[in-house]
């Protein structure tokens, strides 16, 4: 499959090498640019690429950025890309540590239905042990 990957942290840099291995197609970004993820395209074959095109290449997309960052991605990233494409949100919750106040989730929103609003996309959680299987539309 072509999967597009945007976080190349210890999550993304974990699914990309272990989704080259697999004989997958991995497009992934970073919030510095493709420049900076030489080393990991040297290592695994992915292919480095700017944010949008990570969410316009793949047939599966992971969004695996820190959750308080979801709000600097760009508003329109999901824009055009085919309803069939399935997103995928690893993402926790750290407001303390990490990720400031956000709102909606303070009153009771779940994490991932917060992140699809904010892309403007259903999402599924996943790879994230402390969530069951959980789809948000
Ligand atoms: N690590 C775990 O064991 C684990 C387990 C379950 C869930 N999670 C959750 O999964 C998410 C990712 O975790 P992680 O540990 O992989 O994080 P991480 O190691 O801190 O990596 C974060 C990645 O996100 C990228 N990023 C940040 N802002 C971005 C933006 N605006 N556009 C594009 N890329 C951006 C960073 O790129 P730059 O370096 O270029 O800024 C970096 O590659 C978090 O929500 C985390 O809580 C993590």
């Amino acid at each position: 499959m072509r999967i597009g990957i945007i976080g190349a942290g210890q999550i993304g840099g974990t699914l990309t090498s272990r989704l080259t291995k697999l004989g997958h197609e991995v497009f992934v970004a970073n919030s510095r640019g493709p420049a900076s993820l030489a080393d990991l395209a040297r290592e695994t074959g992915a292919k480095p690429v700017p944010v949008r095109e990570a969410a316009r290449t793949g047939e599966v997309v992971v969004v695996t950025i820190p959750e308080g960052k979801i709000r600097d991605l760009p508003r329109d990233l999901f824009a055009g890309v085919p309803d069939d494409v399935v997103v995928i949100d690893t993402g926790n919750y750290y407001p303390r540590e990490r990720d400031g106040r956000i709102g909606d989730i303070e009153v009771g929103m779940a994490e991932s239905r917060w992140v699809a609003n904010q892309l403007g996309r259903p999402v599924i959680k996943a790879f994230n042990p402390h969530f069951r299987f959980e789809i948000y539309f």
